[in-house]
């Protein structure tokens, strides 16, 4: 197909961000412009992401941002060929202001617009920075999302398995809470456990050993505030001796349930002709205890492991513009201009 250039907006929790992606004619991606403005000093006082300041954030700062994104490509919307923007899921407010920036852009400009699933953008993240074939297994972990999903090609996506409760950075999240450390909990608590001993609690490893695919990260909080009430008073070393036996528990809890699904993957495709392969993204995939064990898991089953980039493995709007183009190049139709943002969108 033709070379693609394509502007991606993205709103859907507590990043705004824009960039412009090109896709030339061989398929091979490569992001001209790109900025993220993360608003986690707005939001760090609550503990948590406020939708209201997150939403009126997103409007401050889109307009300027996409300016940005094109003068940094050293374009302007006439070299555009589509524009891209979040349609969900997510916080709807933030995803109605990416999303109507969106189409004003699209019909003033007299673009096709793509309405772009987040989760989508994620999935095919890999094939714009490792030009990956399909298909392949992707695991999703943030802080909304916990999933293992199969990627067959653009739009064919099939859930292998989800948490049944807490996503896997929402337990680092509430984890870090309850021992007192700062938020977000993710890197608070890989922080303390690298001077603790994972060998001093056992935490429970929820569904490890059942054949199903699907994850649970709620047992392991409720352990942790046990544990942490068990002690008085609690000292830094604890905190530690916490975390760390913490992350061995989701170590040991995820080589099981996606070793399950590497397994399951290869049997599905025994005649793959390419070496399969596993990609990480989400914010959890900075965690270097998750990424060790992720690797040496696809060691052991022959599988290419692939983490991207950080700045791409978080939420960021050149996924959102790949994701545009590869639906474009697929000839897959662009959207109405009467589509409606969704909050939930599996
Ligand atoms: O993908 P992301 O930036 O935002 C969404 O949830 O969409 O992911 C944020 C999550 C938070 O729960 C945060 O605590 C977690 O990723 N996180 C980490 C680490 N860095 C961020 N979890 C574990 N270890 C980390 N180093
Ligand atoms: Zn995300």
């Amino acid at each position: 197909s033709a070379p693609l250039t394509i502007l991606g907006i993205e709103t859907s929790c507590d990043e705004t961000a824009a960039s412009v992606v090109l896709r030339d004619a061989d398929g091979h991606g490569e992001i001209l412009g790109d900025v993220v403005l993360s608003q986690l000093e707005e939001h760090s006082v609550y503990g948590g992401v406020v939708p209201e300041i997150a939403a009126r954030a997103h409007v401050e700062a889109l307009d300027t941002l996409i300016e940005e994104a094109l003068a940094r490509a050293g374009k302007t919307l006439k070299d555009i060929d589509a524009i891209a923007a979040t349609s969900g899921p997510g916080l709807i407010g933030g995803l109605l202001v990416g999303l109507m920036t969106g189409k004003a852009i699209a019909r003033s400009a007299g673009k096709p617009l793509y309405a772009v699933n987040h989760l989508e953008g994620h999935a095919l993240t890999a094939r714009l920075t490792d030009g990956l074939a399909f298909p392949y297994l992707m695991l999703l972990v943030s802080g909304g999302h916990t999933q293992l999903i199969l990627v067959r090609g653009v739009g064919e996506y099939e859930r292998w398995g989800t948490t049944i409760d807490d996503a896997l950075g929402e337990a680092f999240d509430k984890t870090a809470k309850l021992l007192g450390l700062p938020y977000p909990g993710g890197p608070a608590v890989e922080r303390a456990a690298r001077s603790g001993n994972p060998d001093r609690f056992v935490f429970p490893r929820p569904l490890v050993g059942e054949a199903r695919l699907d994850f649970s990260f709620s047992g392991l909080k409720t352990a942790v505030r046990q544990a942490a009430q068990s002690i008085e008073p609690v000292t830094e070393q604890d905190i530690a001796d916490i975390c760390a036996s913490f992350q061995k528990a989701i170590s040991r809890t995820l080589k099981d349930r996606i070793g399950r699904g590497l397994q399951r993957f290869k049997t599905e495709f025994s005649d793959l002709s390419c070496e399969p392969a596993l990609v990480v993204a989400g914010g959890v995939a900075a965690n270097q205890a998750l990424r060790t064990t992720l690797q040496s898991l696809c060691d052991a089953n022959g599988f290419r492991f692939i983490a991207p980039p950080l700045q791409l493995c978080t939420d960021n709007a050149a996924m959102i513009a790949w994701a545009g183009a590869e639906r474009m190049a697929a000839g897959l139709p662009s959207d109405d201009l009467a589509v409606a943002p969704r909050s939930r969108w599996p």
